[in-house]
């Protein structure tokens, strides 16, 4: 496999899946570093996600996150959490799968909805959306992005997920770190 002869993993998964939370946990297992991919487009534009959807629009925020994604090609032992949308635009789910090891955190649509209620004021395409349009929104979202999402290399049950196997499993797949 390709995948094992590159020191990286992404974390791949709809928004609320978990995939910054479960990233540090993995990260710190695995003695690698960590990178949260909306985290640095935020620095580097010195703006909020939020910000960016409304004053530039989506289309600018894709070109934006694809050009950060790519910022990490060269970075080793590093875990990397991705947008609910990364790796549905551009190349970048082809670009992610040849640089490392891809994961997706598969989480039903109830449980998806559960965590999104709370979360949906923050984020922008979920803003000001009730709960119907909540409901219908990941619906017909994730059937959508699903496809993608499953070109995976590894596919991760996100509600019975045993972190400790997990990196167990990532272990005996990537190289370990030696400095
Ligand atoms: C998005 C998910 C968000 C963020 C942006 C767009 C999406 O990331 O990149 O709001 O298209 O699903 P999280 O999945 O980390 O919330």
């Amino acid at each position: 496999m390709i995948y094992e002869k590159k020191n990286k993993i992404y974390l791949i998964g709809f928004m609320g899946s978990g995939k910054s939370t479960l990233g540090k946990k993995l990260a710190r297992l695995l003695h690698y570093d960590f990178s949260d991919l909306d985290q640095y487009i935020e620095s580097t534009a010195a703006d909020s996600i939020s910000n960016i959807f409304d004053l530039h629009g989506e289309e600018y925020f894709r070109k934006l996150e694809s050009k950060c994604l790519n910022d990490f090609n060269n970075e080793t032992y590093k875990v990397i959490a991705t947008g609910g949308g990364t790796p549905c635009f551009h190349e970048n789910m082809n670009l992610m799968l040849s640089q490392g090891c891809c994961v997706y955190i598969r989480m039903p649509e109830g449980a998806l909805l559960e965590r999104l209620r709370k979360a949906a004021p923050k984020r922008p395409l979920l803003a000001g959306k009730d709960e119907a349009e909540l409901r219908t929104y990941i619906h017909d979202t994730l059937q959508a992005r699903e496809e993608t999402y499953l070109k995976s290399h590894l596919v991760i049950d996100g509600v019975s997920l045993s972190m400790p196997s997990l990196a167990q499993i990532l272990k005996s797949k990537m190289m370990e770190r030696t400095h």
